[in-house]
């Protein structure tokens, strides 16, 4: 689905991490925008197949550059041959479990990584960024709808380290005086573009639970673990705001456009304001596809809450963010991909 042209006033944007699950829809989206776009990955997290299949479905080239964000000269290099106007960095490691047992490469990376992307930045004069961030990042037992002004308490490295990215871009913007930034902090991302030819690929068990579902909908065998029957919601399963990817790189060009546009630095949700439950979407995801899945029921997940869904009003009110596709284009589009890419990239 083409985004709606926006009226960015930047031209040319340098995406990090550009060849990831939300990257690539972003690269999409801004491509389809009209704008230029500079990809730059080290592939170390995602398949070397995504630059051929942007190729595809994108109306315009799209340059890209290999590397690893903490190497501030080759980010440099890559700013000082391309001159971007604004930078959007997704380039970070994203696994809460994962981080658990490798917590030093997550601050190393979304931490460390970042910092030494402002530094490139500062010393090529790119003074506009996006921020990836994630919802994870507050108290997730706090009554939602969740504010951008609900409690922070990270319960994991992965958690701790976006905060702390966060936290590093405040201070670095405050004292350079002429960056401005945004944060998005992202609930539920799922779905993928309407070809087909990109989406979410995670290596190994989906720890996410579209990703989950489409895998047992596969029919190999191994049915859908439902963690938790006794939550306090409508049907005792946890309860998360699911928004569709293509909802989520649209609110990355809009985000571009207030900052290109002298808006000063936000932070805002990205979500669709609505929750559904782990078996509402599995019912959805049945009805939509015809495919019933396989699942069973569980105790819960170790540090999952019962119900977390966003409140968008700041979205709605600086970026014009509405969720335009429902939980059936989810369903329908993630279901797509898997089918056509039984075994993701690879
Ligand atoms: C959603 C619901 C599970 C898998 C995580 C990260 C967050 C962000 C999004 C990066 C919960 C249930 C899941 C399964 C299940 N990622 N579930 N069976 O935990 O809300 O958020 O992903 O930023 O940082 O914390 O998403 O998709 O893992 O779980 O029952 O196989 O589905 O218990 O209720 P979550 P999720």
């Amino acid at each position: 689905m083409n985004a709606k042209p926006a009226s960015v006033a930047a031209r040319r944007v340098f995406v990090t991490g550009a060849a990831g699950y939300i990257g690539s829809h972003t690269v999409l989206a801004l491509a389809r925008a009209g704008l230029d776009v500079v990809g730059f990955d080290n592939y170390s997290n995602c398949s070397r197949l995504v630059p051929q299949r942007l190729a595809e479905s994108s109306p315009r080239p799209i340059s890209w550059v290999e590397g690893d964000v903490r190497d501030r000269d080759a980010v440099r290099q890559a700013l000082a041959s391309h001159r971007p106007d604004c930078v959007i960095h997704f380039a970070g490691m994203k696994s809460v479990e994962e981080s658990c047992r490798h917590p030093s490469v997550y601050y190393d990376v979304n931490v460390h990584g970042t910092l030494r992307l402002l530094e490139a930045m500062r010393m090529e004069g790119v003074t506009r960024l996006v921020f990836s961030s994630s919802a994870t990042v507050y108290d997730a037992n706090y009554p939602s709808p969740m504010h951008e002004g609900a409690p922070i308490r990270c319960l994991s490295p992965y958690g701790r380290s976006k905060y702390m990215a966060e936290q590093v871009i405040a201070d670095v913007a405050n004292a350079d005086g002429e960056m401005r930034f945004a944060v998005l902090r992202y609930f539920n991302p799922v779905g993928a573009d309407r070809s087909g030819r990109i989406g979410e690929s995670p290596r190994g068990q989906p720890a996410n639970l579209m990703p989950a579902i489409c895998r047992a909908a596969l029919g190999r065998g191994a049915p859908l673990i439902v963690f938790g029957s006794d939550y306090p919601t409508r049907d005792g399963s946890g309860v998360r705001d699911y928004v569709h990817v293509d909802d989520l790189a649209r609110a990355h060009l809009r985000a571009i456009d207030r900052l290109e546009t002298g808006c000063q630095s936000f932070i805002v949700n990205v979500g669709s304001g609505r929750g559904y439950s782990v078996l509402e979407v599995l019912h959805a995801f049945a009805a939509i596809t015809g495919v019933e899945v396989p699942f069973k029921m569980v105790d819960r997940r170790p540090g999952d809450a019962a119900e977390v869904y966003a409140d968008t009003r700041l979205a709605v009110e600086l970026l014009d963010s509405h969720a335009e596709h429902d939980l059936q284009r989810m369903c329908e589009d993630a279901w797509r991909w898997q089918q056509s890419n039984r075994d993701g990239y690879e």
